[in-house]
C-alpha cells in the first residue's frame, strides 16, 4: 500500500508548494512569506503529506518477482515526481496558548481522499504537542468544504470578520473547544481513523485503475 507519510515542510519543498499554493488559493501566498515564516517564525509549524519513492522501493526489495512488477508499474504510473509528490499542505501558528491554523491545502486531483482531514488532524495534535489548549481559524464564507472539514473536527463558527479577504469577502472564525477535552479527542482519533482508511481506498483505487 501506497501510504503517504507526514512530515516538517522544509526550503527545499517550496517550489512543489508553489504550484499546489497557486492552484488552491484565490490569494496565494508568495515563496518569501512561506521562507521567512519556516525559517524566522519560531511559532510556526508547517507540516506536509507526501509519497516517497523510497518507501516503495524498500517494499519492492521484499516481495516475490510477480508482485514486485505489479508495483513497479504502478509506482511508474502513478509517481509524476521523480523525489516526491506533496499531496497536502498546512501550518500553524502558536499565540499564547491557541494554535492560530494559517493555511490547509489539499492537492486538487486528491481532493475527498481524506488528505486534509488527515493533516488537519495532525496539525492540531502537533498543536497540542506545543501547548495549545484550543484552535482557531478563519475560513471563507463561501468555503463550504473548508467549513464542512473543520466543523467535522470540532470547529464552531464564533463571528464574523466583514470584507476580511483583499476580494471583500467576510472571514468566518472558527474555534475548536478545549483540544485536551476528552469528547475533543474521541473526535480527533475518530477523524484520524476515517481520514486513514478513505486515504488507503483512494490510493488503493488509484493503483487499480493503472493496471
Ligand atoms: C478544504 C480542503 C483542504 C479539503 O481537503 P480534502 O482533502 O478534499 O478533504 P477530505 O477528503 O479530508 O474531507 C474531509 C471532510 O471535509 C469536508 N469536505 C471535503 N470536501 C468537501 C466538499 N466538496 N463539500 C463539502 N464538504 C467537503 C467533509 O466534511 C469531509 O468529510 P466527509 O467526507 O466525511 O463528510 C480542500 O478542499 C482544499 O485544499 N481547498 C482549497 C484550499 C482551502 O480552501 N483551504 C482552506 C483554507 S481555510
Amino acid at each position: 500500500m501506497l501510504l503517504p507519510i507526514i512530515t516538517p515542510l522544509t526550503p527545499a519543498d517550496l517550489d512543489e508548494i508553489m504550484v499546489l499554493e497557486r492552484r488552491c488559493f484565490r490569494d496565494p501566498w508568495t515563496r518569501r512569506m512561506y521562507l521567512v515564516d519556516m525559517t524566522e517564525n519560531e511559532l510556526a509549524t508547517y507540516l506536509v503529506v507526501r509519497r516517497t519513492v523510497e518507501d516503495e522501493k524498500r517494499k519492492t526489495k521484499n516481495e516475490n518477482g510477480e508482485a514486485r512488477a505489479a508495483r513497479s508499474k504502478n509506482l511508474q504510473s502513478e509517481i509524476r515526481n521523480p523525489k516526491s509528490e506533496i499531496l497536502a499542505y498546512g501550518g500553524f501558528w502558536l499565540m499564547a496558548d491557541e494554535a492560530h491554523i494559517a493555511t490547509v491545502a489539499s492537492h486538487p486531483d486528491w481532493r475527498g481522499c481524506g488528505l486534509g482531514e488527515w493533516l488537519t488532524v495532525a496539525l492540531l495534535e502537533a498543536a497540542i504537542a506545543r501547548g495549545a489548549r484550543l484552535a482557531t481559524l478563519e475560513v471563507r464564507a463561501g468555503n463550504t468544504p473548508a467549513q464542512q472539514l473543520y466543523r467535522k473536527l470540532g470547529f464552531e463558527v464564533e463571528g464574523v470578520r466583514a470584507h476580511y479577504y483583499r476580494d471583500g469577502e467576510d472571514g468566518l472564525i472558527m474555534t475548536t473547544p478545549p483540544l485536551a477535552d476528552p469528547v475533543m479527542q474521541a473526535r480527533l482519533a475518530a477523524a484520524r481513523a476515517d481520514a486513514r482508511a478513505r486515504l488507503e481506498k483512494c490510493l488503493s483505487l488509484t493503483r487499480e485503475s493503472s493496471l
